[in-house]
């Protein structure tokens, strides 16, 4: 099969498509025929070499979509049937998804049923079901006004389209680069802030809840912003900074609360509850951009370029 596969760190350019064995099934692993999967932002940080637990060589890719090509589970996988799967070690402690088949556990695989196409299909699973997972954590109301930081992310623009299906109040977008405030008013956010040196350029107690993607580098500053009583949920990194030192009697408002969110607790229900939130609401889930296989250097240097916005899959 073809794959790419990391031998050693680097720019996106060590990214280049070769040809390896095809993995054959084991006692309690399955094979997924790949048909897409998305990009990430922890792939690239493996690429560079900043996950010291990542053996190499290594076949990148932390989730996939596809169709079963061979079982071990006939009854709740059979051949041809449309699975995703995603974290859980894929792509770090095994090869994962950036090839044309996968071997994976069978416990992380998740049978779909869903109409999307396969660039639909491939944008979904990291990136909607963490944006699902941390606006389940918010305990998002219709009356609530949501800001989500680092909107321009593929999980924020992920979580913005889902929580209109939930019926969200107003929802507020934060981003470095106000160019990009056409793109995030047309997926829906009815207002656009700018991220200026790690502070949000808004008043104090602005938003119910707030979505912190940049991360524990801001986290305190997303405090502030919060009303008392609001919810904030710590779901990224994107500041690069994984750890915070604050204080939390100081820095949340009256009554606040502070949560996180991690898509390892993916479970095959919860995944299935969102693709039908998914489809009840038609949502517009189509990718930015989609790259074949031998492009997938270039899909990360676009993801990690200033340019980038939403969600970026490929599709071998
Ligand atoms: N907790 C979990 O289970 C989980 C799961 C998936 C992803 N995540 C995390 O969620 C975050 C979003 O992931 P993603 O894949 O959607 O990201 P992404 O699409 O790669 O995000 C790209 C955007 O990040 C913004 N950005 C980059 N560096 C920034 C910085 N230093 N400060 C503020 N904004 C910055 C840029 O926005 P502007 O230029 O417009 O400001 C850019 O448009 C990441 O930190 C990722 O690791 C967590």
């Amino acid at each position: 099969m073809q794959a790419i596969v990391l031998h050693t760190p680097g720019d996106a350019h060590v990214l280049q498509l070769e040809t390896v064995p095809t993995p054959t099934v084991r006692p309690g692993w399955s094979l997924l025929q790949v048909k897409g999967f998305g990009i990430n932002r922890s792939e690239i940080f493996t690429r560079n070499g900043w996950s010291p637990s990542v053996t190499l060589p290594r076949i990148l890719g932390i989730e996939a979509v596809g169709v079963i090509a061979d079982t071990t589970d006939p009854a709740r996988l059979p051949v041809g049937q449309r699975a995703v799967t995603l974290m859980g070690g894929l792509g770090r402690d095994f090869d994962g998804g950036y090839a044309e088949y996968v071997l994976v556990p069978n416990v992380q695989l998740y049978p779909v049923t869903t109409d999307l196409s396969w660039p639909e299909l491939a944008a979904v699973p990291e990136t909607y079901f963490t944006a699902y997972g941390s606006l389940r954590n918010l305990q998002l109301t219709t009356d609530d006004t949501l800001l989500i930081r680092g909107a321009t992310s593929g999980v924020g623009v992920a979580a913005a389209k889902l929580a209109q299906a939930m019926g969200v109040h107003q929802l507020i977008g934060s981003t470095r680069n106000l160019a990009k405030t056409p793109q995030l008013q047309a997926v829906g956010f009815d207002r656009v802030v700018e991220e200026r040196d790690g502070v949000l350029q808004v008043p104090p107690a602005t938003a119910d809840k707030v979505l912190e993607l940049v991360g524990p580098l801001t986290m305190t500053d997303s405090l502030r912003v919060l009303k008392p009583g609001g919810i904030a949920c710590v779901t990224g990194e994107l500041g690069g900074v994984w750890s915070a030192d604050f204080d939390p009697i100081t820095a949340l408002p009256p009554d606040a609360y502070l949560t996180a969110f991690s898509s390892g607790s993916v479970t095959e229900a919860k995944f299935q509850a969102m693709l039908d939130l998914i489809t009840a609401h038609r949502l517009d889930v189509t990718p930015t951009r989609v790259f074949t296989l031998a492009e997938t250097a270039d899909a990360q240097a676009f993801l990690d370029s200033h340019a980038s916005f939403g969600k970026v899959v490929v599709c071998p």
